[in-house]
């Protein structure tokens, strides 16, 4: 019997239609308060397809799972209704927005037995995917080093599209917050996660002119020790000029890294003294797929370079029982509690903090009354900046901002 499953959050939601169709899931219900969005996402979705605006009305539905596409900020209660409405979680980045909510999330996991995975897919990719099976041959010796980058800018028009109103999470996301798709690969490739974090952050308030953004930080950089003994330095997502994603890993015998600007290739260098029998000293090449259940074509064309493809397919085959997913609850929260205690370093001056390990139940204790967020709440106040030089937008950044809304139809979102 396939899978039934609710997608919840129709932008980037659009995507997880497309690969529960392609993986054979049964898309039992979609759900979108914005009526415009779920009338376009209906027509993707087979006709038997019901709609909602109203969330707590969607949980209703007999479903095995639940995709949860909405605000980035807002995915803990939404995970945990859904879990205790008896269906299991698949979440877009991030897990938790605050320390509590990784609190919250890994207990009720615990609590309901429902599974939970984190939809992140970079490290999915077929680059990461290459190098998480180089390093995993052994053929490269000890990680010592490893970087990741997540740079995505936009034009204005970009910026204002994807950032709709004042009090839309895109407008308060401090630069260290979205850093699944930077760490996230490191980590699935080397198996390590961090221990400590100290991050810096760059400003630019130029960046935020003509948009309704008060995150006016360019870029964020991280730098942690690794529970295997390495360093890593990554981004969260930056906003400097120039995008793309780009993996290396630094071993004692050479390193692998992804080619900039070409996602899907890899260059391996060996020390010339340490060139294992049958390989090159230097090597850049386009991995095969393997183990998909389609053509390669496919793959890629599912979205992200074919990590869209993989999630969902991890997703299904958790769901049914055959795999354990990677980024399981306790690496999702330890990732979102990385962005967030990076994000006190920054504001602190680049203190080091250490990241919490909460399959401890005494560490919870620790973090369970921890709500600081620098998101707005209910009444538009924060608890902490979300950018080191506090930016408001003016009357004439809104005004450019709605032409943009506008022109698209975008409904303003002021809470
Ligand atoms: N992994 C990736 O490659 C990737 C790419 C883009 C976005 N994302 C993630 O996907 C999520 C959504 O991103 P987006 O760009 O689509 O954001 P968005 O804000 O444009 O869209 C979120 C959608 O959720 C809906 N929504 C919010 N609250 C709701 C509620 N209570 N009931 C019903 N619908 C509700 C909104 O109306 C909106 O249509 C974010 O967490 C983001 O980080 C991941």
């Amino acid at each position: 019997m396939a899978i039934k499953i609710g997608i919840v959050g129709l932008s980037r939601g659009l995507n997880f239609i497309k690969c529960a169709k392609l993986h054979g899931l049964d898309i039992v219900a979609i759900c979108d308060k914005d009526q415009k969005r779920l009338d376009f996402a209906k027509n993707r979705c087979p006709e038997t397809t019901k709609c909602f605006t109203d969330y707590d009305e969607f949980l209703k539905e007999d479903m095995d799972a639940v995709a949860l596409i909405n605000f980035f900020n807002e995915h803990t209660p939404f995970a945990i209704k859904a879990m205790e409405a008896g269906k299991d979680v698949l979440c877009e980045c991030t897990a938790a927005s605050t320390l509590a909510e990784c609190v919250e999330l890994v207990e009720a996991v615990e609590r309901t037995g429902r599974h939970f995975m984190l939809a992140e897919n970079y490290p999915f990719m077929q680059g990461p995917l290459e190098m998480h099976n180089l390093y995993k041959s052994g053929t490269l010796g000890r990680v010592l080093y490893s970087h990741g980058e997540y740079i995505h800018p936009g034009t204005l028009e970009d910026t204002n599209k994807f950032t709709r109103g004042e009090y839309h999470w895109r407008s308060w996301t401090p630069r260290t917050y979205y850093l699944t798709h930077s760490i996230g690969p490191l980590m699935f490739i080397t198996d390590a996660y961090p221990k400590t974090v100290t991050a810096v952050s760059a400003s630019a308030p130029e960046l935020c002119k003509g948009t309704a953004k008060h995150t006016s930080d360019g870029i964020a950089c991280m730098l942690c020790n690794m529970s295997d003994g390495s360093v890593c330095s990554f981004t969260g997502a930056g906003a400097i000029g120039g995008r793309g994603n780009w993996y290396r890993i630094s071993c004692l015998n050479g390193f692998v890294e992804t080619v900039r600007g070409d996602g899907d290739s890899v260059c391996l260098q060996y020390n010339p003294w340490e060139i294992p029998e049958g390989k090159f000293e230097r090597q850049t090449y386009v991995p095969n797929i393997v183990g998909a259940d389609h053509p390669a074509a496919v793959v890629r064309d599912a979205g992200h370079g074919g990590g869209d493809y993989w999630v969902m397919k991890q997703f299904k085959e958790y769901c049914e029982g055959k795999t354990q997913p990677y980024f399981d609850v306790y690496r999702s929260v330890q990732m979102s509690a990385i962005a967030i205690l990076a994000w006190r370093s920054v504001l602190e001056g680049g203190t080091t903090k250490d990241i919490p390990d909460f399959k401890d139940k005494a560490v919870r204790e620790l973090y369970r009354n921890d709500t600081l967020s620098p998101f707005p709440k209910a009444d538009h106040t924060t608890d902490i900046p979300c950018s080191k030089q506090e930016y408001h937008p003016t009357e004439e950044d809104m005004e450019e901002a709605r032409k943009t809304w506008k022109k698209y139809g975008i409904v303003e979102i002021n809470d």
